[in-house]
């Protein structure tokens, strides 16, 4: 490599930056834990960095993309989704961004599958119950139930790769399937998923038939026992199809009132005041969120009011935190080694120097014909 090319990280993402470093980069990491501040992210680029490692927390915007049009060859994120980034101001400049999709969509699905569980059999409140030494006796029915999964009606809302992780795992659980998506639908898997189904019958793996089918938000929403969201996060102006708010009191109110919500998408697909007001006043029975309007969640949220707690559980954007798939270096299984091959893939000319053709790239259309 003639080059010896300056790569700045918001964060770190363990052994990988050696990686980097053995290649002869000369790479800086932010040592703080939290988000750099903007401000320190535009002195490094404007320092003509050739490469910016990201994750979900910086904002990206026009500043950053002006700043280093012309030198910033490539902003690499470690995440797949890249709300953060303005993808309008990516294109303007001319600079290409990668993701991570893929290495953690089974982690996030087996995570929202987790969370589901947990919210409907109520562990964490049982568990509260036992370590509080308030477990005098085992009755049929006090001090609660909760309810199964196995053989309820999923709605899944968003069928791209991370929902239909998740078909694949409520599949195993003999649940009816509910996808709706507003952009992208994937019938053919949901014919297979079904054939699936129909041999599990047939072999008595399942008890009864099951089903899967894409229906409208609507019918979904009405029909569902569980709900869970796994689109892109996306705002009026930047689709056709937005989703910013998708959950608020119209399609809250649609749900039953026993059904239960799951978010590992992103917070601002869920209207948070209106969800708050459908817990107080039971619209629906629970919801386990791992993303929120605001991030980390404010100690004033009204998601926090103890009145709702037992129904109501919150985690820290934790959904793809599993040790191989955040910080394998092997691009085909950790995030953090599929970050740095975006960024050498750019940076190194690969594929021909073909942006098209670099498979970890998002903006591609800005190199199109
Ligand atoms: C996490 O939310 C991600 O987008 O990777």
């Amino acid at each position: 490599m003639s080059k010896k090319f300056r790569v700045f990280a918001t964060c770190d993402i363990g052994e990988s930056i050696n990686l980097l470093r053995q290649r002869g980069y000369e790479v800086e990491v932010y040592p703080k834990p939290e988000a750099p501040p903007k401000s320190l992210i535009i002195e490094k680029v404007k320092s003509r960095i050739d490469g910016l490692i990201t994750t979900l927390r910086d904002p990206i915007d026009a500043e950053v993309f002006e700043a280093g049009k012309g030198t910033l060859k490539v902003v690499a994120q470690i995440a797949v989704g890249f709300d953060n980034i303005n993808r309008a101001d990516a294109n303007r400049c001319k600079i290409p961004f990668t993701h991570t999709a893929d290495v953690l969509t089974e982690a996030t699905a087996e995570f929202a599958f987790f969370m589901m569980g947990a919210l409907a059999r109520k562990m964490w409140t049982a568990e509260h119950l036992t370590r509080e030494n308030k477990w005098g006796y085992w009755h049929p029915y006090l001090p609660f139930l909760g309810d199964e999964v196995t053989g309820k009606t999923i709605a899944v809302i968003g069928t791209g790769r991370i929902g239909l992780a998740l078909i694949k795992k409520c599949t195993g659980f003999d649940m009816n399937i509910l996808c709706y998506d507003p952009a992208y639908q994937n019938h053919e898997y949901v014919k297979a998923v079904q054939e699936m189904k129909d041999i599990r019958h047939a072999h008595g793996f399942s008890r009864d038939k099951t089903w899967i089918k894409y229906v409208p938000l609507e019918e979904a929403l009405a029909e569902a026992d569980f709900v869970s969201v796994h689109v892109p996060l996306l705002r009026e102006g930047e689709t056709t199809t937005p989703t910013y708010h998708l959950f608020n009191e119209k399609t809250l109110r649609t749900m039953k009132p026993t059904a239960y919500l799951v978010n590992t998408s992103r917070g601002p697909v869920v209207d948070e005041a209106a969800l708050a007001k459908a817990l107080r006043e039971n619209w629906i029975a629970g919801v386990a969120l791992d993303v929120y309007e605001k991030e980390p969640l404010p100690g004033d949220s009204p998601l926090r009011d103890p009145a709702i707690e037992d129904r109501c559980r919150l985690l820290p954007h934790f959904a793809s935190a599993a040790r191989i798939t955040r910080l394998s270096t092997d691009p085909n299984r950790g995030m953090a080694g599929r970050t740095v091959q975006g960024l050498i893939d750019v940076l190194e000319g690969n594929y021909g120097g073909d942006i098209t053709k670099m498979p970890y790239v998002v903006n591609k259309e800005a190199w199109g014909k």
